[in-house]
């Protein structure tokens, strides 16, 4: 790094998944070492980074439509005498590759998801021999060569952070474009998974959340010569010191084995709180989508995840609109619906990919169809959501702060279920897991009151009742007790 002149600028900004988010931020770790800093705005970058995501049509076209707009604002750099580097990163880049060089002339480097590690370089040979493309899969580890975080980079992250343990996936559902874009399952080893949840938790982080396009199937060679699954890996993290918090997503049904089941049951530091997409509730539709499992064995899977962890807080995925979906198949992912009383539920219609089985089906659902359904999806998944959240007001529970929150005064966290709870509460909680209890719900979060020990809330929050008395915690849920939770459990 040059000390003479300013630290070059780096905005990266991420769309889609939670891995984004992460490679996010190990493309700006790998970037650091060459002495860029992060900027805020795009306005001053010297590099800029849209780290793409090509699950569902709208996604790339978002992507196309930034790209023009970034047209401006390089013009606008190059009149000031600066140079903006324009990288496209992520699903689009692996899937798109020239193309994109091809239809956004503003884009100076296209990379993807597995070359991340090769970026310095990338953006030096882009200021040199012009525009480059780098959708490789290279042999060697990325992972080997992407830069840890600094204490204070991880500091200013928060006190969740994201782990990559396991990439790519085998499935091949026939709607879906990871498998091409990501690539086949791989798995991270132990020892380098462990050493940076201790860096993290080092620098101050509380909940890990372990993460892969099929986390699950994350397998490994334990230090005690044995095979480890995802499993044994959760109780092994559960005893590094300073782990408070720890969730992994996202799950296949296919893969939740009794051990998995049963980490719910013995480990307090497991959220009770699971994304597992089940995409339909017709077995029809799920044989269709070579899901792998069908109807009965999701329910089973959730049957025995609430028979360990009573409390659990479950979510998933839906398509609506798969090529050939009837009214009855719809009415069965509806009744599915209802039988689990899912927490909190993501739910899409479905876009052909290109290059996925089912993208090449003349049975293809209309608009208007998908549309409709998708509205009554919504409307059954936000009633068991508003159920699921109403249940949680006036119980106490720990509660993870992260952010100020809507308004003065007050901060926002996450429940053991995932949930957001607005607090009245100084900014020092950051960081801190206190016990809250939930005094109502607004929309999209809760509202609570910090519990002291003595019983008493230290702080007013508007409107709410200020009961003294914490509640017992919910049912089947270990006595989240009144008390200060933050570090160990
Ligand atoms: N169309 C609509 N939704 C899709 N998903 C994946 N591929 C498609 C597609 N082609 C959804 C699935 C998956 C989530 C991440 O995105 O529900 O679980
Ligand atoms: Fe896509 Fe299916 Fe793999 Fe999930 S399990 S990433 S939906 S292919």
């Amino acid at each position: 790094m040059s000390v003479t002149r300013a630290p070059r600028k780096l905005y990266v900004k991420s769309y889609g998944c939670q891995m984004n988010v992460y490679d996010s931020q190990r493309m700006a770790d790998v970037l650091a070492r060459e002495g860029y800093v992060e900027t805020a705005t795009p306005d001053d970058a010297d590099v800029l980074v849209l780290n793409t995501c090509h699950i569902r049509e709208k996604a790339a076209e978002k992507v196309y439509s930034e790209l023009g707009r970034l047209r401006v604002l390089k013009q606008e750099a190059a009149r000031d005498g600066r140079r903006l580097t324009v990288a496209v990163a992520g699903c689009v880049a692996q899937a798109e590759g020239e193309e994109i060089i091809r239809r956004a002339p503003v884009v100076d480097l296209v990379v993807g998801p597995q070359s991340y590690h090769r970026l310095p370089d990338l953006v030096a040979r882009a200021a040199v021999e012009g525009r480059v493309v780098d959708t490789e899969f290279p042999a060697e580890d990325k992972f080997d060569h992407l830069a840890a975080p600094t204490r204070a980079a991880t500091r200013s992250r928060g006190a969740a952070a994201f782990v990559t343990v396991q990439e790519g996936c085998d499935k091949f559902c026939t709607f879906c474009v990871v498998p091409y874009t990501r690539g086949a399952e791989f798995s991270r080893p132990v020892a380098k998974i462990l050493a940076e949840v201790e860096d993290l938790v080092a620098a101050g982080v509380k909940e890990i959340r372990l993460i892969g396009q099929n986390v699950n199937a994350w397998h490994g060679d334990g230090p005690d010569g044995r095979a480890w699954t995802l499993a044994r890996l959760l109780y092994r993290l559960a005893e590094v010191p300073g782990v408070a918090r720890l969730r992994y997503t996202t799950s296949h049904p296919r893969d939740m084995d009794d051990a998995l089941i049963a980490a719910h049951r013995d480990l307090p530091a497991l959220m009770p709180q699971l994304h597992l997409p089940v995409q339909s509730g017709s077995d029809r539709i799920l044989d269709a989508m070579n899901r792998k499992h069908d109807r009965a064995a999701y329910l089973r899977v959730i049957e025995r995840l609430k028979t360990a962890r009573p409390d659990i807080a479950m979510s998933s995925d839906f398509i609506v609109g798969f090529p050939g979906e009837t009214e009855q198949d719809f009415s069965d992912t509806l009744a599915l619906v209802d039988a689990v009383g899912f927490a909190s539920a993501y739910s899409f219609k479905y876009s052909p990919r290109p290059g996925t089985p089912a993208a090449d089906s003349d049975d293809q659902v209309s608009e208007a169809e998908k549309a409709e359904r998708l509205a009554r999806l919504q409307a059954r998944i936000d009633h068991h959501a508003a159920a699921f959240n109403a249940a949680t007001v006036g119980r106490t529970a720990d509660v993870l702060f992260e952010n100020p929150g809507r308004h003065d005064g007050q901060m926002t966290g996450k429940s053991p279920w995932m949930q957001a709870v607005q607090v009245m509460a100084p900014p020092s909680v950051k960081g801190e897991i206190l016990a809250v209890r939930i005094t109502g719900t607004g929309t999209n979060s809760l509202y609570g009151a910090l519990v002291v020990a003595n019983g008493t809330a230290p702080l007013r929050h508007d409107g709410a009742d200020h009961g003294t008395t914490p509640d017992p915690a919910l049912p089947g849920a270990p006595d989240p007790a009144v008390r200060a939770a933050s570090g160990g459990h």
